[in-house]
This record gives structure tokens, sequence and C-alpha cells, in this order.
């Protein structure tokens, strides 16, 4: 009997720690809590956890009184809630507090007196519009500080003077028109100012940061890029802004910098990157350049000038580049690409020359590309010289040019051909055209090959399907034995290092 008694006493025990779990919360062994569609705190949680995520629900205002049994509270995360408010010093005593996150909600402030402990502060998507002197006082370990989508419109240097070793710092997306300098982060090496309204970076505003390695001002209003940027930086994004020129001598002491972002601003020309030795990505997409820009660094991987207006593309424009991997020139006006303009460029797998006005393929292209657009521009035929060297070539698109016959000797040359878009020309549907489709479809290639322009008859009609064409020609077709051998040998040869997306033409371009 009495043992019965234990044995139903502890059941009962074991049955309370588990039924402690509040309801819509689950609870995991590891002192976690997660709780959706709440309308309060739960005031019943073990006082051993660690983590509490709370999301979805309608909690207004949180109190001091919420939190004084979280006694070994490590991460407290409130989602999208509509919390408006806190209590003064509802998380002062939370000394084992290390993450605080406070996304979307509706505050208009930073919560008060925050604990020493904080190592990192999520206040993204709310509606905070002033940083107090007091905010982040004492915050001597925050390492990371995001106050990304508010409305704050200026801070003071000296909001930040507390956090000696903040390392990340999230500020885009707000009202930001000016902001005044040092900012007093030493440790800081992420720091993000996207989309906001700055049209000037006070030269002293870097003075005191000396680590900082990635940096974005996209976005802004900006008009120069900022003086006297920390030697310490590897990234720089200035994309979205006013920039007219840019002056690299101003530069030249970043001698780490590799990726350098200045899409999207009224550039006309650029000169002198060079003085950038380490540089290996350079963007420069949607400006107004009129020519390839001039002195461009030698370790170069990726340039992209594509949306500019860019007519001719030289032996002299590139005759240093021998680590250029990516080149994207689409939708210039390039007319003219003289023969073997990137013939030293022995490393390029991806030329994108889509959208410009060539009348040809250009001849002496190097041996390594992978992959070659040349949809959209006047191109009539396809010439055997002109792509007898492409040994490596994968994806070839043609759509949308003025060609109407394929030399069968051209396409024969090119033996890891996978992918062919030939569709928005204007075919001559011979027979011969349909001998050109056997040998494509011999070596196993995928091709859009689109509709037959003429004869009369066969207008309309899809020359790589058209049973119609095919019975018409039977006569001219002999498939010979050889070209069935390579049909075999021509099986799945398989080239991890490209991600071939086979809906469309859209292909990612991405530095493996
Ligand atoms: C938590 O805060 C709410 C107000 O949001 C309040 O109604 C509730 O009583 C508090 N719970 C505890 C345990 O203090
Ligand atoms: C809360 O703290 C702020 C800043 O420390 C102070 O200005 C305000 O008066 C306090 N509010 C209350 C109700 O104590
Ligand atoms: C540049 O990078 C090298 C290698 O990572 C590093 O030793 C050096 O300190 C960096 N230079 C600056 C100015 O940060
Ligand atoms: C380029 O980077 C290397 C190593 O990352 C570094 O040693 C060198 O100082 C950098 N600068 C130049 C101008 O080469
Ligand atoms: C199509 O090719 C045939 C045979 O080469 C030629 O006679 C004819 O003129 C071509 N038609 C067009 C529209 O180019």
């Amino acid at each position: 009997m009495y043992l019965l008694y234990a044995f139903l006493v502890l059941l009962s025990l074991s049955d309370s720690s588990s039924s402690n779990c509040p309801g819509r919360c689950s609870c995991d062994s590891l002192q976690s809590v997660q709780c959706y569609r709440l309308i309060e705190v739960p005031s019943r949680i073990p006082s051993t956890t660690k983590r509490l995520y709370i999301s979805h629900s309608k909690i207004k205002h949180l109190q001091l009184t919420n939190f004084t049994q979280m006694l070994a509270l490590e991460d407290f995360i409130l989602l999208a809630s509509g919390t408006e408010s806190v209590e003064n010093n509802t998380f002062k005593t939370l000394s084992t507090l290390k993450t605080l996150e406070l996304w979307k909600n509706k505050l208009r402030r930073v919560p008060t007196a925050l604990p020493a402990s904080l190592e990192v502060l999520r206040l993204n998507d709310n509606s905070i519009h002033v940083l107090h002197g007091s905010d982040f006082e004492g915050l001597k370990k925050l390492k990371i500080l995001e106050l990304k989508n508010n409305l704050i419109s200026s801070f003071s240097p000296s909001v930040l003077s507390s956090l000696v070793s903040l390392q990340r710092l999230m500020m885009d997306g707000n009202n930001m028109e000016s902001v005044a300098g040092p900012l007093p982060l030493p440790h800081l090496e992420y720091m993000s100012l996207e989309n906001n309204k700055l049209h000037l970076i006070p030269g002293s505003f870097f003075t005191s940061v000396q680590s900082l390695q990635f940096l974005s001002f996209s976005g802004n209003l900006l008009t120069k890029i900022p003086t006297n940027l920390p030697k310490s930086l590897l990234s720089l994004k200035m994309e979205r802004n006013q920039l007219k020129v840019v002056r690299f001598r101003d530069m030249k002491h970043l001698e780490n910098l590799s990726h350098l972002y200045l899409s999207e601003n009224s550039l006309s020309s650029v000169d002198g990157a060079q003085l950038l030795a380490n540089l290996t990505t350079l963007e420069l997409s949607q400006n107004q350049l009129q020519m390839l820009p001039l002195r461009l660094p030698a370790r170069l991987q990726k340039l992209d000038c594509s949306n500019n207006l860019i007519q001719k593309v030289t032996v002299e424009d590139f005759q240093d580049l021998r680590d250029l991997k990516h080149l994207f020139l689409d939708n210039n006006i390039v007319s003219l690409f003289e023969a073997g303009a990137l013939q030293r460029c022995s490393q390029l797998s991806n030329l994108a020359l889509e959208q410009n006005l060539l009348l040809s393929i250009p001849l002496r292209l190097p041996g390594t590309l992978a992959r070659l657009d040349l949809k959209g521009n006047a191109i009539q035929d396809i010439a055997e010289r002109e792509l007898k060297d492409l040994k490596q070539l994968q994806v070839l698109n043609l759509r949308n040019n003025k060609i109407s016959a394929l030399d069968l000797k051209a396409l024969e040359g090119l033996p890891r051909l996978r992918h062919l878009y030939l569709d928005g020309n204007p075919w001559n549907c011979t027979c011969s055209l349909l001998r050109a489709r056997e040998v494509l479809k011999a070596k196993g290639t995928d091709v859009r090959g689109g509709q037959c322009a003429a004869p009369a008859e066969r207008r309309g009609e899809s020359w790589m399907s058209s049973k119609k064409i095919m019975r018409q020609c039977e006569h001219h077709l002999h498939l010979t034995e050889k070209s069935k051998e390579a049909k075999k040998k021509s099986k799945p040869e398989d080239h991890p290092s490209i991600r071939i997306n086979m809906d469309d033409d859209y292909y990612d371009y991405e530095i493996d």
C-alpha cells in the first residue's frame, strides 16, 4: 500500500514537471520553450529555461514582473507580437541574458537598462525613431546590434561609445540623412547603412574604426565614395547612389579590398582601379559607361559592366586580366568586338554578350569558355572558325538573332555542348537544317530550335520536332554508323562546376 502510494506520488511529480510547459508552448529537454499565439508572457515556465521564443502573439506590453522567475534565461525572442512598450528595467536583472530579439513589433524606443551580459540585440522592424544616450550604456559585451527598418533619422556617435566589443552594426532602412563621427567602435567588422538618405559621410567618420571588413552604403544619395575608409576593408558596397566619378587615388590604401560594388550609379567612365591590387570583383552594372574601364587590376576575376553604353571591346581592354573568369557585357551597344580581344584571359568561363549589336560571333574567344550568351544580337550565321576552339563550351545561347542556316561542322567541333538555344531566329528549314538536327540529337545536346520562317510551306513549323518536315526530308537524312556511335559516347559527362537551370535561359553565374 505504502509502495503504491509512493509510486503514485512519483508518477504525479513526473507528470506535473512535464505539464509545467504552459499552454500553446512546447518545451524541450534543452531548456528551450517555444510559444505561439499568446496574449501574455507565460507566467509558469520552468525556472531553468534558457531560451524563450514567442512569436505571432498579441503582447502589447512587457513588464518587469513577467520575467522575475526566469533566472537562467539566456535568449529571449519575441517576434511579430505587436509589442508597443517595455516597462523600465524589465530586463535589468536578467544577468545571464545574452540574446534579446524583439523583431517586427511596434516599439518606439530601445528598452531601457539592458543587462551588461547582452551580446546580441536585434530590434529590426519596429518604430524606433531616436537613440538615447543611455540606451546602450554598459553593454561592453555586445557584439551584434541590429536596428534595421526603424525610423531613426540621426544618431550621435557617443550613443555607441559603450559598445567596445561591437562587431556588427546594421541600420539599413532608416531615415538617416546624416551621420557624425568619429564612430567609437574599434572592433567593428561589419557595418551596413543601406537604404537611408545619406548624402555625405564626414571624413572623420571612420577614424576610430580599425577592423572594418564589410561596409555597405548601397541605396543612399551619396555623390562620392567616402574618404578615409579603413584600411582593413575587404568589401565595399556603394550600389544605388549618385556617384558620377570614382577617385581610386583616394582608395589606394585599401590594399585588401577584394569586392567593390558600384552598380546603379551615374558613372560615365572608370579609370585607374588597378590601384586596388587585390580587387577580384568589380560590379559596374547600370551606369552610363561608354567604354570599358581603363587600367583594371590584374587579379580581377569578375567584371560586370552590363547595362551600360559600351560600344566596343578591344585587345587593349583585357590584355592584363589573366585571372578573369566571369565577364558580363550584356545589354550594351557593342558592335565592335576585336578578334582575340579576350585571348589573354585564360581562365574565362562565362561570357555574357546578350542584347548587343553584334553582327557575328566574335573570333578567337578563349577555349576555356563554358558558357557563351549571344542572345538578342544581329548575328546572321555561325561559322566553323568562330566556334572551333571552344572545346569546353557547355551552353551556347543564340536566341533572337538573324540566323537562318546552321553549319554542321561548327557544331560538330563543340564536344561538351549540352544546351543550345536557337529559337527566335528566322530558320530556313531546308533538309540540310534537318541534318543539323540529327547531329545535335546524336550529341545529346538539349536544343531549343524555334520555328521555321522559310520556305513558305513550312513557316511556323518547329524544326526540331516537326514530323511533317521529317517526312519530307526523309531521303536526305543518312544517320551514319558514326553518328550513332557518337550518341553512345556523349552520354552524361558531368561537370560539377556548373549548375544549369533547364527551364529557361537563365543561368547562375556564381563564382565557384
Ligand atoms: C505579464 O504582463 C502582463 C501584461 O502584458 C500582465 O497582465 C501579466 O499579469 C504579467 N504576468 C506576470 C506573471 O507578471
Ligand atoms: C523610464 O526611463 C526613462 C529613461 O531612463 C525615463 O526618462 C522615464 O522617466 C522612465 N519612466 C518611468 C515611468 O519611470
Ligand atoms: C591585409 O590582409 C592580410 C592577410 O589577411 C593581413 O595580414 C593584413 O593585416 C591586412 N591589411 C590590413 C591593412 O588590414
Ligand atoms: C593583397 O593580399 C595579400 C594577401 O591577402 C596581402 O599580403 C597583400 O599585402 C595585399 N595587398 C597587395 C597590394 O598585394
Ligand atoms: C533557303 O535555302 C534555300 C536552299 O539553300 C535557298 O534556295 C533559299 O533562297 C533560302 N531561303 C531563304 C528565305 O533564305
